[in-house]
């Protein structure tokens, strides 16, 4: 009989995973959680477990199913009816045919034709902290605007409706919204998409949105939601990496310059943790337990990248550590689309921010710093830095 705990949190200033979940790691079988809305699910914490889930044909990504995890007091991720074409929530074959279409146009080779264009946004956001001057905030200046750049000029979205996409996109990933809240952000991106790719269909660019548009394999209906799949998840996921990533980087100077913290960031703070929820579709057995169709799974990935048994001293930011087999993209089918993008992003990134402004440092203790605890991606909502100024 599986133990029933609270669902266990980030505590205030704390970088690290839930301490919860080294207990919950060494527990036999799995563990029973109750979710705010009553409803009960199974956390996976384990580096093997959570693999084995994320591979498993017996469990399921669509959130239309009974029994689908639900973090908030309401419904929080998409469904397809509401969002034809939000992939990450389909099950194979139908998933199949949109990784098909869409990875071709996020291979290695792919992503380095992009580098040029990306140093130039890095760049210019860093001459825009200098023009200031100091104190900034690196979320506001640096970490959100580089990759909302980046994935507004792949897709062909004009970067002047940044702030409109980006306060929904918040909005949807935040615990706490409600239900009205939520339906009106998602209503809102919809409309705006579904003009886009209006004004898109008759006037054809160079981006990926027309490419699509050009292509016979999606509906133009189905590229609205693939659109907005890619515009939230390339902007806010990357955002709060470069932003923790940042921290942690100047928490441990020696690291700074080395391109390996890049993969060590992503395992350390695993800021998509609650992000590959599941549910099961057949009976099925994980880590010795009897899993039930209609049950909700929540893999936690940054329980997995800090299991022992998986990478050695887990609790140290290490980057001289073998660390790609981490879990911070997901695995599997559904294993981030975005992943080589986002490594070129962060790597230049740091690149570029620590060599141009070396005296870079946090504004306020880290204990201080306004952590995300209220939603599905972790991060910090500011960041205060300050640097020498010349
Ligand atoms: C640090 C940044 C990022 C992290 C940590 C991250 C994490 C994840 C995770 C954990 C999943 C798996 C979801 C699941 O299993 O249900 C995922 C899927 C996905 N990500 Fe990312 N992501 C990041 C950035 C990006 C970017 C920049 C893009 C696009 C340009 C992107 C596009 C996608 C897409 C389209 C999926 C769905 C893939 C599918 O269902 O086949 N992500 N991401």
């Amino acid at each position: 009989m599986a133990v029933m705990i609270d669902f266990p949190r980030r505590k205030h200033g704390q970088i690290s995973p839930p301490v919860e979940y080294a207990d919950l790691r060494q527990r036999e079988g799995l563990v029973r959680s109750q979710l705010p809305n009553g409803s009960t699910v199974w956390l996976v914490t384990r580096h093997q477990d959570v693999r084995t889930v994320l591979t498993s044909p017996q469990i399921s990504s669509n959130p239309t199913h009974e029994g689908f995890p639900n973090l908030g007091d309401v419904q929080t991720v998409p469904l397809p009816e509401q969002i034809p074409g939000w992939f990450v929530g389909y099950d194979q074959p139908d998933h199949g045919r949109f990784r098909k279409t869409l990875i071709p146009e996020f291979t290695v080779r792919k992503i380095r034709e992009l580098r040029p264009a990306i140093e130039k946004i890095v760049n210019s956001r860093v001459d825009a902290m200098l023009a200031a001057g100091p104190p900034a905030d690196l979320v506001n200046d640096f970490a959100l605007p580089v990759p909302s750049l980046v994935i507004c000029a792949m897709l062909g979205v004009p970067y002047s409706d940044h702030e409109f996409f980006e306060e929904h996109t918040r909005t949807l990933v935040r615990f706490t919204s409600t239900q009205e809240e939520r339906e009106e952000a998602v209503g809102a991106l919809v409309t705006y998409l579904n003009r886009l790719v209006s004004i898109k269909q008759r006037f054809r660019g160079t981006d990926l949105i027309s490419k699509l548009l050009a292509g016979d394999s999606l509906t133009a209906e189905e590229i609205v939601g693939v659109g907005l799949l890619l515009l939230i998840a390339g902007h806010e996921t990357t955002a709060n990496n470069i932003a923790i990533g940042t921290v942690m980087l100047l928490l441990n100077r020696q690291w700074i310059g080395d391109p390996r913290a890049v993969e060590e960031v992503l395992r350390f703070a695993s800021v998509a943790d609650l992000v590959s929820l599941r549910v099961a579709v057949e009976d099925v057995e994980i880590g010795g337990e009897l899993i039930r169709a209609g049950e909700g799974i929540v893999p936690l990935v940054a329980a997995a990248n800090h299991d022992v048994e998986a990478f050695d001293r887990a609790a140290e930011f290490d980057p001289s550590r073998p660390a790609k087999h981490h879990v911070a993209f997901g695995y599997g089918v559904h294993q981030c689309l975005g992943q080589n993008l986002v490594r070129a992003e962060i790597e230049i990134a740091y690149q570029v921010l620590f060599s141009r402004i070396p005296t870079l440092d946090l504004a306020m203790p880290v204990e201080d710093l306004p952590f995300k605890y209220d939603g599905i991606l972790f991060g910090v909502h500011e960041l205060p830095v300050t640097w020498t100024a010349d």
